[in-house]
């Protein structure tokens, strides 16, 4: 099937939605995601950032849709024609969705764990407004701890619904979800229930914000002075592959490997996530990739293995030359 998305064609198999196919063709095109996770089975369709306008629908019915569709759900039709970034609407309407989201949202970020990697910061940075509309106070929560190392600062809670499906597709004895309905909606434990079995920790990894940290890393570093470097162990419960955050010797958390999207390459075990904090717990395989535009990219390690490089095409051609040098020497 045919679709163009920003003026740019791609051929796609029948039932890939329009933010796949945006994601096919690159990250300039692929609209912003808060609820959508493309490892969790019926996520997506919460948030509304992912908005665009499909102004043909088909070949065959060229019809536009009359309103914004959720791209995350939306499946692409032949010959469908999808603006984006390029549609001034479609902008409007995301500055919108963001200032709701904003709405009920505490300022919270010069103390807020998931400063510096918070997908609702870059959100807001991209396509908020700079003040808002809203005058009414704020809901408050108090924290609740699910479990020994999850906790819930319900007020950064955007609803995305990403750590519902965790709890539904990943552990085997869901007790937390959502509660009541529209303003006095609330991820819950159904009170003082904890969430103890081996892959709940992953609720951190999928959570957008700051609304489920991880209590062994609380307040510990901000995450632009941490090294991020990919690791591995020989793991019985997950692929033991992860991301350590390490701050000289010491490993300050584990997460799992994160891709281009923000989204987790492969769940991991809370053995690894919560238990693995010495490095002679892992084998070393490097830095991690980090996005340039990203605050923890301040590390520079693209740089540093650039001038690796250079480095070691100097020292081999140091060592030609010295080789060259000592046989004519000889001859
Ligand atoms: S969740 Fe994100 S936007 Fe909200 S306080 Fe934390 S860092 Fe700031
Ligand atoms: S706690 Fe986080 S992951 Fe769960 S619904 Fe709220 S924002 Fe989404
Ligand atoms: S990412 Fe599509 S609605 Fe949230």
């Amino acid at each position: 099937m045919k679709v163009t998305i920003d003026g740019i064609e791609i051929d796609v198999p029948k039932g890939t939605t329009i933010l796949q196919a945006a994601r096919m063709i690159g990250a300039e095109v692929a609209p912003p995601t808060m609820c959508y996770y493309s490892s969790l089975k019926t996520s997506g369709g919460y948030c509304r950032t992912c908005i665009v306008k499909v102004t043909q629908g088909s070949t065959a019915n060229p019809t536009p849709m009359p309103k914004p569709v959720a791209s995350c759900r939306t499946e692409v039709m032949d010959g469908m024609v999808v603006e984006n970034t390029i549609n001034k609407d479609v902008l409007e309407a995301r500055k919108g969705v963001v200032e709701f989201l904003l709405m009920n949202h505490p300022l919270d970020c010069p103390v807020c764990d998931q400063a510096g990697e918070c997908s609702l910061q870059d959100l807001g940075y991209e396509h908020g407004a700079a003040t808002t509309r809203y005058e009414f106070p704020r809901r408050e929560f108090e924290r609740i701890d699910i479990g020994k190392y999850v906790q819930l600062h319900m007020n950064r809670c955007i609803m995305c619904f990403r750590c519902v499906k965790v709890a539904e597709q990943l552990t085997d004895n869901r007790v937390h979800g959502v509660m009541h309905r529209g303003d006095a909606a609330e991820i819950s434990t159904y009170i003082e229930n904890v969430i103890e079995n081996d892959m709940s920790g992953n609720v951190i990894d999928v959570c957008p914000v700051g609304a489920l940290t991880d209590k062994t890393f609380r307040f510990k570093s901000r995450v632009w002075f941490t090294k991020p470097v990919d690791a591995t162990c020989d793991c019985k419960k997950c692929s033991g592959k992860v991301r350590l955050w390490m701050k000289g010797e010491e490993v300050l958390r584990v997460t799992a490997r994160k891709d281009q999207w923000g989204e987790a390459e492969e769940f991991i075990c809370n053995t690894c996530r919560f238990d693995r904090k010495k490095t002679s717990d892992w084998k070393i395989e490097g830095p991690s990739q980090i996005h340039r535009s990203s605050v923890i990219s301040q590390n520079h390690y693209n740089h540093l293995n650039e001038l690796k490089v250079k480095v070691m095409k100097q020292q081999k051609h140091l060592d030609l030359y010295l080789l060259i040098k000592d046989r004519n020497k000889l001859v």
